[in-house]
């Protein structure tokens, strides 16, 4: 585990070096100015708290500038932002910090100021301090759920313990802003929800879910964990003793492993005349419950398949690896 820390986290700011979002609030070691942004950034993208942050500097260059100011002003300023709870415990935080003579300068300390929580204490301690505190978010539980193969919810108690465990133990103490950075740019950027780019990522090559066809699944939620229903209907092929099968692809679950032709996707109905083997058969996966329905179909000339299904002859299926689902329903075959 500790070789593979290192060679994640090490990667990851190699990452950051080449393709790191160059912003303005990095550019600077002012308490202030990083405070500024990841308030602004706490519900707002990049592109759109790039502006804001600009006119807030501009207008109130430090915080005893910002403290003085009405909080109506503030919030004309906050104006098309949206949650402007934000603004007002800005404005409240910024008479904080000039009633206590400056920023704090430790994580619980910044996590006294109003509207500063775990994730910004963590930011604008590691951004403005170096302090090694690292910051966990949806964009850490998908990295680290995904690279090292976690499939705890993330939404649990358990998850949220564990994560914010490895990710402080994840962060190199003397590159504690970099690092920051670099997560934050990796998960916005290259691992992304829906979307991650596995062929361009330096970590690809020792990504736990990558190995095991599950990035889409992951990370976990106990919201979407709850079993999840789906009704597979399979029609089974036969014609002059080859049978039509597919692989299955990347992105569901079976990756992989061969299966008859499933209708409904891709096309294919279940025939006139089709014979029904079984239906309503169970199957539990970790993450769904099947619910399948068996067909054999004989026409007298091969049909055209939808795409991605081959014939392959019949004697030959055992070769092919199949889930054990499919083996159950092949076994009720005459
Ligand atoms: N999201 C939250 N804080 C951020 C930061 N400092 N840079 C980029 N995105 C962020």
């Amino acid at each position: 585990m500790k070789a593979e820390i290192s060679h994640f986290s090490s990667v990851l700011l190699e990452w950051y070096g080449i393709h790191g979002r160059d912003l303005p609030w990095r550019r600077t070691r002012d308490a202030y100015r990083i405070w500024l942004s990841e308030i602004i950034l706490q519900q707002t993208r990049v592109d759109q708290g790039r502006d804001y942050w600009e006119r807030f500097v501009r207008r109130w260059p430090t915080v005893e500038l910002l403290a003085a100011a009405t909080e109506d002003e503030v919030l004309r300023e906050w104006q098309g932002l949206g949650y402007y709870s934000r603004a007002r415990n800005l404005h409240a935080a910024a008479q904080q910090v000039v009633a206590a003579g400056g920023f704090p300068d430790t994580v619980e300390g910044l996590m006294r100021l109003r509207g500063v929580g775990a994730y910004t204490a963590a930011a604008v301690a590691s951004f403005a301090y170096d302090l090694p505190a690292a910051v966990v978010d949806g964009n850490v539980y998908r990295v680290l759920s995904r690279y090292f193969g976690i499939e705890v919810p993330i939404d649990s108690t358990e998850g949220r313990r564990l994560f914010a465990a490895m990710a402080q133990e994840l962060i190199p103490a003397d590159r504690a802003a970099d690092y920051n950075a670099a997560v934050m740019d990796f998960g916005a950027t290259q691992c992304t929800p829906a979307s991650p780019d596995c062929a361009m990522c330096p970590l690809a090559e020792t990504c736990a879910a990558r190995a095991a066809g599950r990035v889409a699944d992951l990370p976990v939620k106990q919201g979407r964990t709850r079993v999840q229903e789906r009704h597979l209907v399979y029609i089974y092929i036969r014609c002059s003793g080859e049978v039509a099968i597919r692989r299955r692809g990347a992105g569901d679950f079976w990756q992989g492993l061969w299966e008859p032709v499933l209708a409904d996707e891709g096309g294919a109905e279940v025939p006139e005349g089709a014979l029904l083997l079984a239906s309503g058969v169970k199957h539990v996966l970790s993450h769904r419950k099947l619910l399948c329905d068996f067909y054999l179909a004989e026409p007298k000339e091969k049909p055209a398949l939808p795409a991605g299904y081959i014939w392959v002859k019949e004697e030959a299926l055992d070769a092919y690896a199949k889930p054990r689902l499919i083996e159950r329903l092949l076994e009720r075959l005459p």
